[in-house]
């Protein structure tokens, strides 16, 4: 694709997601980072050790900061994974928990 055919353009309608039980909205192309930036979250995650907050460091995918639980699965680049209409995005804490059911 060309970039100049971008030029423009806009996103498709937005859809719903839920983080920790609350509805966030996301639009068609963000990652899950995005859409929680967006909705005003910063941090997703506690350290293992010390239980303290991270979100996005790098934003590229490299340092893992971001880890998130995306429908059940832990351990998800919140910076990589385009967010998708219903998804359910949890806090992580330390190493995360894979949850017995999800929707993936
Ligand atoms: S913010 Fe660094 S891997 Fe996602």
């Amino acid at each position: 694709m060309n970039p100049l055919e971008l030029a423009g353009a806009r996103p498709g309608p937005a859809f719903t997601v839920t983080f920790d039980g609350r509805p966030v909205e996301a639009l068609p192309g963000q990652t899950v980072a995005a859409a929680l930036w967006a909705a005003g979250v910063t941090s997703w995650r506690s350290t293992r050790s010390q239980g303290r907050p991270r979100g996005v460091f790098c934003g590229i995918g490299v340092c893992f900061d971001c880890l998130v639980t995306v429908n059940g699965l832990p351990n998800r680049r919140a910076c990589l994974v385009p967010v998708r209409p219903g998804d359910v995005i949890a806090t992580q804490d330390g190493t995360g928990q894979e949850e017995a059911c999800h929707a993936d």
